[in-house]
């Protein structure tokens, strides 16, 4: 067993309920290369090294694998339920069918609630886990208020059922929470988005911000080693670039721990992925020590180049023109 960090000792973020929670959690997709074993023995060695918080998701394919290890560190006496703060997120082919999906993620994951659980897409275009990004489904459809709202008061249903804690939103653009916002009874806690040093997002940021939307930034080291469908000859490796490594040089430790920091103190929350113990001790250690100064956050500023990694092309309905059209670049919803 490596280095433990103290659960009270890492930074805390308020949600706007006045709750607060970790300013960092572990992802849990596993990039098609690694087994579900793989990823929930790396959960099982987080809990125990100190994280308490856990983003996962139906899609991800191992949510019973990490319920396992749950259960087992409740036995252990090692946390408690509520010591965790267990995210996951109902996928695009159950927008119709919220509380069965989110009934089998507590029952997967062995958790009796989930504490936030995200709507994933905001559109209900399946395609199979895993598929190329050149696969379309014929079925697909531009984004519907109606059908998203649709999805979103059966979430305020299973709060009110003692489900789940809170709702989050995921892949959301500005005009959509623009039309979804004022149509919802209660609030989402959070909105989890890609956000790394080269695609920073500052608009989305800080209109989540002024909305007391906890921002959750996926892919915060850039998914280095993400799924080769989702690698594009234009796309930036963000921990390569120049500036992040003369800055880890000064700290003296990898890029990926820069990364990190960055998030934390501009105010969103990391969840990154590793299998590997080193890293993601590192990683959650990383919050707890040697902040960046100024001077370093104002040069990573200078990286943001519109570097989206996901795209989303997979969710395309027919007649869109390509992946731009998903995320509403011009300030309308696409349709
Ligand atoms: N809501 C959504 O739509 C959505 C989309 C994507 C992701 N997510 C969530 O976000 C999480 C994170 O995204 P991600 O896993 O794609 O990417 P990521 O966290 O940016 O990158 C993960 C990779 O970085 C490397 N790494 C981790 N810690 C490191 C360290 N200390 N030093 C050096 N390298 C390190 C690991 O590579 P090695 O394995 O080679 O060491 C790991 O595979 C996912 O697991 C998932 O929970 C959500």
């Amino acid at each position: 067993m490596g280095i433990v960090i103290d659960p009270a000792i890492v930074p805390k973020k308020k949600l706007y309920t006045g709750e607060e929670i970790p300013c960092v959690g572990m992802g849990t997709f596993g990039s098609d290369r690694f087994t579900p074993d793989q990823v929930s023995n790396a959960v099982a060695g987080a809990i125990r090294a100190g994280y308490r918080m856990f983003d996962c998701a139906a899609c991800y394919g191992n949510e019973d694998q990490i319920g396992e290890v749950f259960q087992a560190a409740f036995k252990e006496g090692v946390v408690e339920r509520k010591d965790l703060f267990i995210m996951t997120k109902v996928w695009n082919d159950m927008h119709r069918r919220v509380e069965e999906a989110c009934r089998k993620s507590i029952a997967d994951l062995q958790c009796d609630y989930v504490d936030l659980y995200f709507i994933h897409w905001p559109f209900p275009n399946y395609h199979a886990p895993g598929c190329d990004v050149d696969s379309r489904n014929p079925d697909s459809k531009p984004f519907s208020v109606d059908e998203f709202m649709d999805t979103y008061r059966q979430c305020e249903a299973l709060v009110e059922k003692g489900l789940i804690r809170y709702i989050g939103i995921s892949n959301m653009t500005i005009p959509k929470l623009e039309a979804c916002l004022p149509l919802m009874k209660i609030k989402p806690v959070a909105c989890e988005s890609e956000f790394h040093v080269c695609f920073q997002q500052q608009e989305l940021f800080d209109y989540l911000v002024a909305h007391d939307i906890q921002p959750v930034g996926f892919m915060p080291l850039g998914s280095p080693q993400r799924p080769e469908r989702d690698m594009m000859p234009e796309d930036v490796a963000d921990l390569q670039t120049p500036i992040m490594k003369e800055i880890a040089a000064a700290h003296n430790c990898h890029p990926a721990l820069i990364a990190l920091k960055w998030a934390q103190q501009r105010g969103q929350i990391p969840i990154p992925f590793s299998v590997h113990e080193m890293e993601y001790t590192s990683n959650l250690k990383a919050m707890t020590e040697d902040p960046l100064t100024a001077e370093e956050l104002e040069k990573i500023k200078t990286l943001e180049c519109g570097n989206r990694l996901v795209k989303g092309q997979v969710f395309l309905w027919p007649g869109a023109n390509d992946w731009h059209d998903l995320w509403d670049e011009d300030g309308v919803i696409v349709k």
